[in-house]
């Protein structure tokens, strides 16, 4: 993971780089750093544990036009100063996204060989066999070290004496920018918002040369190549939190404006999604997280309409069993950044294996959409919280409308126009919901458990790794019936149940479960909109009622309830939803 960024031009250098760096942090904010060749060609640096901003008072009087920065999500080495980016060594500073994957067999060789690490970092072997390949030609010398590491790397370089930033990419994304006069590196287009009229995606295994001239590509045989430049559209993120306390708060009131985004978005996709479609007898659907969550949902959605078989998988343990796929399978890979690395390399996967890819993604010029023949928008703008609330609830719909335009079972357009109304539904349900004294009951728990069956089931995985993620407490979702195997053991009256019912059909079963918890001196909630649960339950349970609506749309409802309930147990507890720890947005290591 982490976020990396480059400048190269007229501009004070620290100043772009901690922009840049501003705009990478939600990618890791274990510790930043900045490296800057300083007026007297010597290389300045500055590494702090912590958030970016611990940077700023120490780069405020930094001169310099060429420089690196780092924003770290520490995969090898605890997060401290000594571990952070960048790593320097004989008047060269380097920053690294990815993991080296061979780096304990690297150290042990150069350390036999009389090096000394400073760092506990993989990274540190990469700027020690630099030092040992350099001989006067930086690109040269970085193509030389490349060629030892096992893993993923984006890497950028700078060295005393040389006015150049010199970058290597491998199964990590880097985009180069161009401005007036001036040139950019960076992680994520994002970071590049406002700062460069054209980008560039390098493939995997060029080499980017950065110099006052301009900039040159190169291959993995150091052959100068060209890749196609292209206007850079990235918006800046929006930082203004718009009168809320928390931006999980503000994306949460940004749900019902995604659903009807997304709606709208879908049409100009949908015919182009249904030939791409057309022959597949079945699907998989991969994610990781949230965006797995999403999925489980969203297959539903295909059995349920298509009455396809259809499966949804974690995409980190789909990589690696041996996937039975056909060219018949249509593969739907969720991505928020498009970015995560275990759904990029599961769908690049897939692809070989000759399934139709189609990517559901927030980020529409991601690694992912360069993977799918189709990409499935979901228009929920920019999610700076790293949990994520609206990015699951447009994934949901995504998923709806893209069944609904595989089976072509909607000719008058009414399951649409349910989804439509879900808008305003959520809106409604946002203004009413009231978990406030339940997230009290929360706050108090050893454990929070999360119940329901069939649909209700993959929202309780959702709201359980919201809360647990934002208030570090500890919680599971289960199976309502499965509760009874095993897990019922751990009910007692400082843990609390809070089964999800929205299906009139199987409320009666649900309800079993939460008279089980009560029964044995559990704290229960329900969260329903089945008027007979709700009054079953008044008085015996903390009851969060909510409107009726169509079973298979209720996820929206009571997604909306559980995010609510987390960010309210982090408040009471004065956790930070928006960055809680150890936690980074875009997840690219395995
Ligand atoms: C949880 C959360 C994560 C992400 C997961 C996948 O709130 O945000 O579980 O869902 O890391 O990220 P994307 O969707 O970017 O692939």
């Amino acid at each position: 993971m982490c976020g990396i960024i480059g400048y190269l031009g007229k501009k004070n250098a620290a100043e772009e780089v901690y922009c840049g760096l501003e705009r990478l942090e939600y990618r890791g904010y274990d510790s930043a750093g900045a490296a800057i060749i300083a007026a007297d060609g010597k290389i300045c640096a500055v590494k702090k544990q912590g958030r970016v901003e611990n940077l700023k008072p120490y780069l405020r009087d930094i001169a310099g036009a060429i420089g690196i920065g780092h924003t770290r999500w520490a995969t090898h080495g605890k997060p401290c100063d000594k571990n952070a980016h960048p790593h320097l060594c004989g008047g060269l500073a380097l920053v690294h996204n990815g993991i080296i994957e061979n780096y304990a067999a690297l150290k042990a060789e150069l350390v036999a060989d009389g090096e000394e690490f400073l760092s506990e970092t993989d990274s540190e072997v990469i700027v020690r066999l630099l030092k040992r390949n350099f001989k006067g030609d930086l690109l040269a010398a970085l193509a030389r070290t490349v060629e030892r590491l096992k893993g993923s790397y984006a890497v950028m370089v700078i060295c005393e004496g040389i006015d150049a930033i010199a970058v290597a990419k491998n199964r990590s994304s880097v985009i180069l920018g161009y401005g007036n006069g001036e040139y950019f590196c960076a992680s994520d287009e994002p970071a590049l918002a406002g700062k460069c009229a054209d980008i560039c995606v390098p493939d995997d295994g060029d080499f980017a040369y950065i110099t006052a001239d301009g900039i040159e590509i190169y291959n993995k045989t150091l052959q100068r190549v060209i890749r196609e430049k292209r206007p850079n559209t990235a918006a800046a993120q929006s930082l203004d939190l718009g009168g809320y306390p928390h931006y999980m708060l503000k994306e949460l009131h940004e749900a019902p404006a995604t659903i009807k985004n997304t709606a709208g978005a879908f049409a100009a996709v949908e015919d182009k999604l249904k030939a791409a479609l057309c022959g597949v007898d079945r699907i998989i659907i991969l994610g990781c997280g949230t965006a797995y969550h999403a999925g489980l949902v969203g297959r539903r959605y295909f059995e349920q309409f298509a009455r396809v078989p259809a499966e949804c998988e974690n995409a980190g343990e789909f990589r690696y069993k041996n996937p039975v796929v056909t060219n018949k399978t249509a593969v739907f890979a969720i991505s928020q950044s498009g970015e995560t690395a275990d759904t990029v390399e599961a769908a690049r996967l897939a692809l070989a294996l000759g399934a139709e890819v189609v990517a559901v993604t927030n980020s529409l010029n991601s690694a992912l959409t360069r993977i799918a023949s189709v990409t499935v928008p979901v228009a929920a703008g920019s999610e700076i919280c790293v949990a994520a609330t609206k990015s699951y609830i447009g994934q949901i719909a995504a998923l709806y409308l893209s069944a609904l335009a595989f089976a072509d079972c909607d000719r008058d357009g009414a399951l649409k126009r349910g989804l439509a109304e879900m808008s305003a539904l959520c809106g409604k349900t946002l203004g009413q919901v009231n978990t406030y004294s339940l997230a009290n009951m929360c706050a108090l728990s050893h454990g929070v458990y999360f119940l329901g069956r069939d649909i209700d089931y993959a929202v309780a995985l959702e709201g359980s790794l919201k809360l647990k993620e934002v208030s570090y407490i500890h919680s599971e979702g289960y199976p309502a019936g499965e509760l009874k195997h095993g897990t019922l053991a751990l009910i007692d009256g400082d843990t609390v149940a809070v089964a999800l019912i929205f299906d009139g059909g199987l409320a009666e079963k649900s309800c079993n479960a939460v008279e089980q918890v009560l029964s044995r001196g559990g704290r229960a909630a329900v969260i329903t909109n089945v008027d007979s649960v709700k009054k079953r339950f008044a008085g015996r349970a903390q009851v969060i009622g909510l409107c009726a609506c169509d079973k298979f749309l209720s996820p929206v409802l009571s997604a909306v309830a559980v995010q609510k309930l987390a960010y309210e147990t982090a408040a009471i507890l004065g956790r930070d939803p928006d960055k809680p720890r150890n936690l980074a947005k875009s997840v690219t290591v395995e």
